[in-house]
């Protein structure tokens, strides 16, 4: 983990809040591995003072780096705004990552909005390595579903939205109703060694979990809550424990993946 500088070499428009910061000067993340995330903050004096956690949508050889953000409040907007060449403050990378692709097992990767970050990458590992995985993306709307260009280019995926706005095409399946609508039916043809890997609100990443225990499959998930530090000094990311010796976990430091039975999904 460092802290450095990084420039903004592309700031990649994909909704009205969506966007991918293009990132140089990072070859200290060249090491991380998809799910861990990075402590960002702009130059914009006192006002927000703490950083902005973010997934490392992927890291590329000449030290470039980018980020998936979605613009909520003050600091994503901020970062919205971000012109090409200006200093990003970066603190990483963080946290322990999802398990690296494997051809022993069937990884089922389901995202919600911009949880699909790590996934992404996930994916782009396993087809580098010639492994098998299939993505279930949902969203409440189309606008919210991004990155599909680049998704459909490493893995097999289904797509839903809660109100159907987005019409599937053969090579690109789209289903109305919630991700986990769409999940339910693999569930119910097995073939062993699958793996759920979830990234995305908690709602949707707690009823993904709900679903994998019930079909005797095992789930991965990663917390996006609020983060102050990102490395375990706060004590503001405290996720419960469940059956454990002591009460929390911290999600900058022991997560933010976990085994979904061993928290309590906030
Ligand atoms: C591991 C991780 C990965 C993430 N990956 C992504 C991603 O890839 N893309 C994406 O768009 N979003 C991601 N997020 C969510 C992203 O961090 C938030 O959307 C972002 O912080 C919102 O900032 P804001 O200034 O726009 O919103 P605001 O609502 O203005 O601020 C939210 C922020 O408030 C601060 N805060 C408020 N209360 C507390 C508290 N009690 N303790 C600590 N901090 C507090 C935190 O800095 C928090 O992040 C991720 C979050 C985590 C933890
Ligand atoms: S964010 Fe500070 S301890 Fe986790």
């Amino acid at each position: 983990m460092k802290e450095f500088v990084a420039n903004v070499f592309g700031n990649r428009v994909l909704s009205e809040t969506s966007f991918v910061l293009e990132l140089e000067g990072c070859e200290a993340l060249s090491s991380s591995e998809p799910g861990q995330f990075v402590m960002v903050r702009g130059d914009w004096g006192r006002d927000p003072l703490l950083p902005r956690a973010f997934s490392i949508l992927r890291t590329k050889p000449n030290g470039r780096a980018e980020i998936l953000v979605k613009a909520m409040g003050k600091g994503t907007r901020l970062l919205q705004l971000t012109k090409i060449g200006a200093a990003l403050k970066i603190l990483g990378p963080l946290g322990r990552p999802f398990p690296a692709p494997d051809r022993t097992r069937m990884d089922l990767l389901v995202a919600g909005g911009v949880g699909v970050a790590p996934l992404l990458w996930h994916a782009e590992r396993a087809r580098a390595m010639g492994v098998e995985v299939h993505l279930f993306y949902g969203a409440r709307t189309k606008a919210d579903l991004v990155l599909l260009d680049e998704i459909e280019r490493v893995c097999s995926v289904s797509v839903s939205t809660e109100d159907g706005s987005l019409v599937g095409t053969q090579a690109l399946p789209a289903f109305k109703g919630r991700v986990t609508e769409a999940l339910t039916p693999r569930l119910k043809d097995l073939r062993g060694q699958e793996l759920i890997l979830t990234c995305g609100p908690n709602p949707m990443m707690r009823a993904v979990a709900e679903l994998g225990r019930a079909h005797g499959v095992r789930s991965l998930v990663s917390v996006e809550g609020e983060m102050a530090c990102g490395i375990g000094a706060c004590l503001g990311c405290a996720i419960p424990l469940v059956n454990e010796a002591r009460p929390f976990a911290y999600a900058c430091c022991d997560g933010p993946v976990f085994e979904s039975e061993r928290i309590v999904i906030p």
